[in-house]
């Protein structure tokens, strides 16, 4: 939000149209019935009371205006306080924020305000933290002790102060001081109507404790005490009790030791009881006047409470020893002056003791002489205040008040229309009340009013109030600004407001009537010096520490400075404090005199308005520059935002700031360049600046981090890198080194091996190790060689049938020795063969031959083997008569041998002569010699033997054979194996044709035209005498058994 959105009215009194007072109060009163209680005249913040709890302050809002400038929001005082700040860190400028206005217009809350804002948006830590907690709660301290109500403001400051909060260089506040201006100590005897004392009598009375109240001898009802206004001891919204608890907590923040606390109550209780103390005439009976006190009792409880006797405490009330240079007078005083030296003790003591408790404050928040710090000062100072009768008091604090509106004139109106003349900016003159010459009236060293009043004072002779005013009269007879009845009658005018004993200023605020009653009195400020003596002997630490001045050894005839005097020097002093530090004003004004919310009062604000000169400063605000500075400061804050001024430039100050100002294209009626400053029109260009100035920061703060970023990253990657670099390097070079050791090792070990094994072939002659072949070599020869003789001499016998062999003695000779054997065997079996006879050969011919034929199929045959063939069965050689049954064959009967023949008719066997020759098988009846069978060998076919041991074959002959006739035959013989062999070769031999014998027990034998099949039984074991039973079964079947 910005000022021009969403206002009420105007925000900034500057922007006012038409410039005339009457829009002025209604823009006023449009935004106070609005709630916008706060208004600008460019940097003024102008305050109006709003008598009530507006929600626009709280952290919320301080956290909102310390992030926004001065012209984007609302305004506020959190933004004024927020500039000041920011100015005093950012700037190192001393600020002052200048609080004026009227009595209840609102400048106590404003300051506190400004100072809850500063603390808030100031740094943090625990340190800092104690310190504003420090400078905060010196705030409940001072009200309680220093304000009360009055008919214009219930928390009304009857002291001026000024505080001075520092910081450091970071803006981090480091303590403060606080001085404080001339309390109204009149108040403490005396009220007026509808008015209270100060707040802590009424807090010690309703918040503290029995016991405490016990402890200092206190009442609880404030009706008990003279001093306390019997009318009005309540103020409405207030609660003093639970204030008494926040004053007491306050305290023990700021420092208070639990002794000092109970001090300053006991001395507070004292003040009270110190106005009970009655005083009566005593005149006595020569005339002389004296005074006494009417009940002894309260004094007795004062010297007690104080630890002083009550005897010497009635003695400095009652009467006083004037002292010269040679003796001293002791006079009695008549009961008025008991009274007023009653009353002036309370005074003093109260008000000494607010000045102990500023001290102490200051002693806590003291800040160490060694650190260098900004100041801002936040001045709350008694508003302009017209009574219906002023006093004394009114004079200082209109005086002050006058004063401050000086600074007001000299910074903002005069200075600166001074200041553009002085740097040639083309101005047309704003006029303006200047209240020199009323503050001259006041103020001037021998001829104003204050001057005038001291002189009074110190004057020998008869010195009275009148006296005083005569003497005003006299001088100021001309003085435009002063009036009384005197000056009145002169200029014959009538007034029935001015009484005879009242002068009157017009002050810039407005006229005010002072009567000049006691001002004398007041100035002085004399305690009688028996009573500060009593105070100081008093046992009461904190009460003897307050009067320095009663050490009765140290009597000084001096008198100290007036009370005007010493104001005036205070105030000169922080006149030049103010002037030393940038100023910011907040004009508080008071919108009606019921402290009523929403009620306007426009003739009450037109006179503020008036008064304060608004009108005037905002034409001279709209003339004017809202902001100038010297072109080198200014140059380097903002040089950065100037591409030819950043980030060097050489040229001068003012060619800079052209430069700069020139490339960002400010409307040239924004700026004015003056002969030693720069001139900013209006705000908002400024806060543009600042904008800018913010961004570019930011930019250049990026830009930085940016390179200080790429730097450090880069350099922890060249760090990396070479760290990389290193570590690879002696790891590789490890690694290397390690795999050129395990090489070298190998090497060495292949080498060593190599040579090892090369030097042992050629050393091994040499060895040990090496015989040992020549013995294997040579054992294994003799053993060879032992084996090969001993083999020589036991020789197995040459008999083919003895298998026996010498086994090998070792086993590497087994391959051999078998061999060997066989060598030995074949040797012997060739050597068997050689030695053979052409006949022997024949015979084993033949066997081998039956062999070929029968060895396994029949079972007859192994029987047969080692019998030799003997062919001739019947001694033919020896019997021609058998000769002859050969008839006229040719060649030599092969085989003659008995056989039976099987009567294939009916089984019957009987015997036959066979007779195998080279062609013909002859079968020879025994009986018959005669008749005989001729079988040709080639009309043999085929012949059947059984697989028995039997001797039965079957001769199955061609079909067409000369004795084909008949059939096969059937025979029986008992070499049924030479036999057959015999004749298988004679057929071989004969017709080079194999001869079919087949082994079998099934045959069928041809008979006549038809065959007769043949079956063969085994027949048991025993009955085997070469016989067999022929069975003839049908006429086709004939079974044998064997
Ligand atoms: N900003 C504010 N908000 C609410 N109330 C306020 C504000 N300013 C002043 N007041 C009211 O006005 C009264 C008088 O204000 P104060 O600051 O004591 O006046 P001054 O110090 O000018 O005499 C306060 O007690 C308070 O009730
Ligand atoms: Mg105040």
């Amino acid at each position: 939000m910005t000022l021009m959105e969403d206002s009420v009215g105007v925000g900034d009194l500057v922007l006012l149209e038409p410039l005339e007072e009457e829009p002025l109060l209604k823009n006023l009163q449009l935004r106070y019935e609005n709630k916008e209680i706060y208004t600008y005249i460019g940097n003024v913040l102008i305050s109006m009371n709003p008598y009530q709890q507006l929600p626009i302050y709280g952290p919320e809002f301080i956290a909102k205006y310390r992030d926004y400038t001065f012209y984007e929001l609302k305004p506020h005082i959190y933004a004024l306080a927020n500039v000041a700040y920011q100015s005093l860190r950012d700037r190192d400028r001393d600020q002052c924020i200048l609080i004026t206005g009227e009595s209840g217009a609102g400048k106590t809350e404003a300051s506190k305000l400004v100072m809850s804002y500063v603390a808030a948006v100031c740094g943090k830590g625990e340190q800092v933290n104690s310190v504003k907690e420090q400078l905060l709660q010196s705030n409940p301290v001072l009200e309680a002790f220093g304000n009360a109500k009055t008919i214009r403001n219930n928390n009304s400051s009857r002291f001026g102060k000024y505080m001075d909060i520092e910081f450091d260089f970071k803006g981090s506040p480091l303590g403060g001081v606080i001085t404080n201006y001339l309390l109204e100590k009149s108040r403490v005897v005396k009220q007026l109507e509808g008015e209270r004392n100060f707040h802590i009598f009424y807090q010690l009375l309703a918040g503290a404790d029995a016991h405490l109240l016990e402890a200092l001898k206190l009442k609880r009802d404030t009706s008990h005490y003279a001093y306390l206004n019997q009318k009005v001891s309540r103020v409405d919204g207030m609660d003093d009790a639970s204030n008494f608890k926040s004053v007491q907590n306050a305290m023990t923040v700021i420092g208070f030791s639990e002794v000092e606390i109970q001090q300053v109550l006991e001395v507070t209780a004292l003040v009270l009881k110190l106005g009970n103390v009655e005083l009566a005439d005593e005149s006595q009976a020569n005339g002389t006047s004296a005074s006494g006190i009417c009940d002894g009792r309260g004094v007795q409880e004062i010297g007690e409470m104080i630890g002083l006797n009550s005897e010497e405490l009635e003695k400095a009330l009652c009467s006083r020893t004037m002292k010269t240079a040679k003796e001293e007078v002791v006079t009695t005083l008549n009961f008025t002056q008991a009274q007023y030296a009653r009353d002036a003790l309370a005074k003093n003591i109260y008000s000494r003791l607010f000045n102990w408790i500023v001290n102490r404050i200051n002693e806590s928040i003291k800040v160490g002489s060694g650190e260098k710090k900004k100041v801002m000062g936040v001045l709350d100072i008694y508003g302009f205040e017209i009574l219906e009768d002023n006093s004394f008091e009114q004079f200082v604090i209109n005086y002050c008040n006058e004063k401050l509106q000086q600074v007001f004139i000299e910074m903002t109106l005069k200075e600166e229309q001074e200041e553009y003349k002085r740097e040639g900016i083309p101005w047309t003159k704003v006029d303006y009340f200047d209240n020199g010459i009323i503050c001259n009236l006041i103020e001037h060293n021998q001829q104003g009013i204050l001057a005038m009043l001291d002189e009074e004072c110190l004057r020998p002779g008869v010195v009275s109030d009148s006296t005083f005013l005569v003497k005003l009269n006299q001088v100021f007879s001309k003085h435009g600004y002063y009036e009384s009845k005197v000056t009145q009658n002169a200029q014959r005018q009538y007034d029935r407001t001015m009484g005879l004993s009242c002068f009157r200023i017009c002050h810039y605020a407005g006229k005010v009537t002072y009567n000049v009653n006691s001002f004398i009195d007041k100035n002085n400020d004399l305690l009688f010096r028996d009573l500060s003596q009593a105070m100081w002997k008093a046992q009461h630490p904190l009460l003897q520490s307050l009067f320095p001045e009663g050490v009765p050894t140290q009597t000084s005839l001096k008198r100290p400075p007036t009370a005007g005097a010493q104001f005036k020097s205070s105030v000169a002093i922080l006149m030049k404090n103010l002037y030393s530090k940038n100023p910011n004003y907040i004009r508080c004004i008071k919108p009606n005199e019921h402290q009523q919310r929403g009620q306007f009062s426009s003739e009450l604000v037109a006179v503020q308005t008036r008064y304060l000169g608004l009108l005037e400063n905002v034409r001279v605000r709209r003339a004017g520059y809202a902001y100038r500075q010297r072109y080198g400061p200014f140059l380097e804050r903002y040089r950065l935002l100037g591409r030819s001024t950043w980030p060097r430039w050489n040229g001068g100050d003012r060619e800079g700031v052209e430069k700069v100002l020139g490339e960002l294209s400010l409307s040239s009626e924004e700026l004015a360049f003056g002969k030693t400053k720069i001139f900013i029109r209006s705000p908002k260009t400024l806060f543009y600046l600042e904008e800018k100035r913010r961004l570019r920061l930011q930019q250049l703060a990026t830009l930085i981090q940016k390179i200080y970023r790429g730097w450090r990253c880069r350099t922890h990657y060249q760090l990396m890198r070479k760290s990389q670099i290193l570590i690879s390097s002696w790891f590789r070079g490890n690694m290397q080194r390690k795999r050129y050791a395990k090489i070298k090792a190998s090497v060495v070990l292949i080498q060593a091996f190599v040579r090892g094994w090369k030097a042992r072939k050629d050393y091994r002659k040499y060895f040990r190790s090496g015989a040992a072949l020549t013995l294997a070599d040579f054992i294994y020869k003799s053993i060879t060689q032992k084996f090969l003789l001993g083999l020589r001499n036991n020789l197995p016998s040459t008999n083919v049938l003895d298998r026996t062999w010498p086994a090998a003695p070792y086993r590497c000779f087994n391959t051999a020795n078998q061999e060997l054997q066989q060598l030995f065997y074949r040797w012997k079996c060739k050597r068997f063969r050689d030695r053979l006879s052409p006949k022997q050969v024949e015979i084993l011919k033949e066997k081998l031959c039956a062999s070929e034929l029968f060895k396994g199929k029949k079972a007859s045959y192994p029987q047969s083997v080692p019998i030799p063939f003997c062919g001739d069965y019947l001694g033919l050689q020896g019997n021609p008569k058998l000769q002859k049954l050969k008839g006229g064959e040719e060649g030599p009967v092969l085989m003659a041998d008995t056989v039976k023949k099987v009567n294939r008719g009916n089984g019957k066997t009987s015997s036959r002569i066979l007779l195998l020759t080279k062609g013909h098988v002859i079968l020879i009846d025994t009986k018959k010699s005669q008749a005989k069978t001729v079988i040709g060998l080639d009309s043999v076919a085929e012949v059947s033997v059984t697989s028995f041991k039997d001797g039965l074959f079957s001769l199955h002959l061609n079909e067409i054979s000369s004795v084909g006739s008949r059939g096969d035959f059937l025979l029986v013989s008992e070499h049924v194996i030479e036999l057959l062999t015999k004749m298988y070769q004679a057929v071989l031999d004969a017709t080079q044709r194999q001869l079919l014998i087949s082994v079998t027990e099934k045959f069928s034998v041809r008979f006549k035209e038809s065959s007769v099949a043949v079956k063969v039984i085994q027949g048991p074991e025993g009955d085997r005498n070469g016989k067999l039973k022929c069975k003839k079964k049908g006429s086709r079947c004939l079974e044998v058994t064997v």
